[in-house]
């Protein structure tokens, strides 16, 4: 679902975020991405959607390179959730940012609109649709774009630091609802509890490498690995 090979990315101020990344992720897999701050994290998932294209080496989504022509058909495939909502909901009310990928994207608006209806209640927020998305908490707003992005289904679900607004209960859903779904996902966060939970595999991100990669449960329990790269064990683990 994922290739990616020797991916490099400097930003125009000189900071090398990406030097010489290689990632194969499989259809159907959940992929921890973990990392202290700066590690490269979220320049990684905006390659994933062709938002960034690759200055040296490739991206491959399925069987597409991401290039100026194949970004509009990556899109389609790729469902990114922002580390910041705000980044994300720019309509005039929740439901209309709801709807808005899959009126642009073509796709038949009954059903769209019984899916967006669905997540809508499902995330407490159907109440809200009429709101402006800048009214509401940042729970709310993370909840938001979860379903502007969910209502498209895509194959892939990129989701960058999904867990840092929403409140235990919510964040409990949140767990349910990522175990539920069968796409392939890959979720970048701090919340190594929330990886623990939802990821098989884990990935250690580092100054813009890949500095460890395994199931999970291995990687998220070995202290000196995590500490090496900044990090600190689950709070499922500490004390233990
Ligand atoms: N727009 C930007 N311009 C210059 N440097 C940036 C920009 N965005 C991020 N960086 C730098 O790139 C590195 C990686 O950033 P980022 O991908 O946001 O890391 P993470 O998501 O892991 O915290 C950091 O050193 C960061 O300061
Ligand atoms: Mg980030």
């Amino acid at each position: 679902m994922i290739d990616i090979e020797q991916l490099t990315f400097t930003y125009p101020d000189g900071t090398k975020a990406l030097d010489g990344l290689s990632l194969r992720v499989e259809k159907g897999e959940s992929l921890g991405i973990v990392g202290s701050n700066g590690a490269g994290k979220s320049t990684l998932v905006s390659h994933l959607n062709g938002w960034h294209l690759p200055q040296s080496g490739s991206v491959r989504i399925g069987k597409l390179k991401t290039d100026k022509k194949t970004a509009e058909q990556i899109r389609k495939m790729v469902g990114l959730v922002f580390q910041k909502p705000d980044d994300q909901l720019f309509m005039a009310r929740v439901y209309d940012d709801v709807m808005f990928g899959p009126s642009n994207l073509g796709m038949e608006e009954a059903a769209s609109h019984a899916e967006a209806e669905r997540l809508l209640r499902l995330f407490g927020l159907w109440e809200l649709r009429d709101k402006p998305p800048a009214h509401l908490s940042q729970g709310q707003k993370r909840f938001a774009a979860l379903a502007a992005v969910l209502v498209m289904q895509p194959e892939l679900l990129v989701m960058d630091e999904p867990t840092s607004d929403l409140d235990p209960r919510n964040r409990r859903m949140l767990i349910g609802l990522v175990n539920n779904l069968t796409t392939t996902k890959l979720t970048v966060s701090h919340d190594l509890d929330f990886i623990w939970e939802t990821c098989e595999r884990v990935c250690i991100m580092n100054k813009g490498k890949i500095a460890a990669d395994g199931p999970a449960k291995e990687i998220l329990s070995n202290r000196e690995l995590l500490e090496a790269n900044g990090l600190e064990l689950p709070l499922r683990l500490q004390g233990s």
